[in-house]
């Protein structure tokens, strides 16, 4: 919880005017002074060198940081500044007719929502509260006590979600309110249901913030071919297949989400028996090699791949690698057809993305037309001080 009386900083310039401008973090190398006395977590009033107030700030030696939050000269950190920033987040997500009863959507975004090092996901009435190190998670009971007051949701859960690493497999969770949630909860995103898992691992089954890349493509898979490549849980494929593709291919390298994937078919009354959907394990590299082979083509190629391959004894990364597998696919993508580059990875700057896309167009004589550009959904603001956390990029490119 908060210190009565939080420890004060004052920051050095440009920080000041930074931590004004929405900068989620001050760097602590950058800061001349050591912060003493502080614990991990404890709260620091942050001041400019004329001691003018700048915001809160929570101390994170770990992470190298402390997370900065601007506040006006009569806040404190008490209750209620975490009701008026929920209560402000909420209010955003309800202008955009996301808070049904069983829709999943982001309710806080980190500094876009004024609360830095903090993801809030709601699930339909399930919420998952992730802390973005240790030292921040000493706070996450206070803001789930909000949340629970503001939504009365079933559960609210708590995870810690170090930034910038890779987690894989189970990760420990806290109930801050109500009962551990179902092993299975099942949401709906435009009359489309999905199952998500909230108490395994980090990722829950369903990537919230590609809700628009899915309505987005809705018209393009009427009477179509489509391969989702990097399946996972077959969000994009269950979509085509409502929206009455001539065939849908999901391909992925795990057995688990293929089958969770054949789980969301079956969730749509779309039946597994038929002919027009396949679901393959492979790796998608070998695939898109043996559909070459066969002269297979789609008339709509899906890739958002992970930041690097799964696959034991591969070696892809998305950083470096990606223009290679676009230009690889571009192979199996009929004339005229559509190919989705997508990356949720924050290493994969878009400029960088875009010479990509261009330089396997040039390698593949294909031209490309861009008729679609899909940043983050509107429950995903972010600060135009730190582009750094738009971390979707998805383009939707004519193959001609
Ligand atoms: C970022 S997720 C894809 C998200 C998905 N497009 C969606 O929107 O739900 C990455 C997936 O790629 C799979 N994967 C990683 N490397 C692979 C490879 N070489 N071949 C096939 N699947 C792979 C993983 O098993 C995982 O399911």
């Amino acid at each position: 919880m908060l210190t009565a009386e939080p420890i004060s900083l004052a920051l050095p310039d440009p920080w000041p005017s930074r931590v004004r401008g929405g900068t989620p973090f001050v760097e602590l190398s950058e800061l001349p002074i050591s912060v003493e006395g502080a614990e991990p977590g404890d709260v620091l009033a942050l001041r400019a060198s004329n001691y003018d107030p700048v915001g809160f700030g929570f101390y994170d030696p770990e992470s190298g940081k402390i997370w900065s939050m601007p506040a006006g000269p009569e806040e404190t950190l008490d209750e209620k500044f975490w009701h008026r920033r929920v209560h402000h987040a909420l209010e955003l997500r309800g202008r955009l007719g996301l808070t049904g009863e069983e829709s999943a959507y982001r309710l806080i975004n980190g500094e876009g929502d004024g609360l830095p090092g903090f993801l809030v996901d709601v699930y339909s009435r399930h919420v998952v509260v992730y802390s973005l190190s240790a030292a921040l998670d000493r706070h996450a009971p206070a803001l789930s006590k909000v949340i629970a007051a503001e939504l009365h949701p079933h559960s609210v859960i708590s995870k810690i979600r170090p930034a910038g690493e890779q987690v894989t497999g189970r990760i420990p969770f806290r109930i801050e309110h109500g009962e551990e949630p179902p092993a299975n909860v099942v949401v709906r995103e435009g009359g489309v249901a999905y199952e998500v898992h909230l108490t395994g691992g980090l990722n829950t089954g369903l990537f919230v913030d590609m809700r628009t890349v899915r309505q987005s493509l809705r018209p393009w898979f009427r009477g179509r071919h489509v391969l989702n490549t990097f399946c996972y849980t077959g969000s994009f494929s269950v979509v085509a297949a409502l929206e009455e593709a001539k065939s849908v291919t999901s391909v992925d390298f795990s057995a688990g989400v293929l089958d969770w994937a054949k789980t969301n078919f079956e969730l749509n009354q779309l039946k597994l028996n038929d002919k027009r959907f396949k679901f393959v394990r492979d790796d998608v590299f070998e695939y898109i090699r043996v559909s070459r082979r066969h002269e297979k083509t789609f008339d709509v190629v899906i890739l958002d791949p992970p930041a690097m391959t799964t696959v034991p004894g591969k070696r892809w990364f998305l950083k470096s690698d990606y223009g290679r597998l676009i230009a690889h696919a571009l192979k199996i993508v009929s004339p005229g057809g559509l190919i989705v580059v997508a990356t949720t990875c924050t290493a994969s700057r878009p400029e960088k993305l875009e010479t990509q896309i261009r330089e396997a167009a040039r390698e593949t004589g294909r031209r490309l037309r861009l008729v679609e550009s899909i940043g983050l959904p509107a429950d995903f603001p972010t600060q135009m001080i730190y582009p750094q956390a738009r971390h979707l990029k998805c383009f939707l490119l004519l193959a001609d």
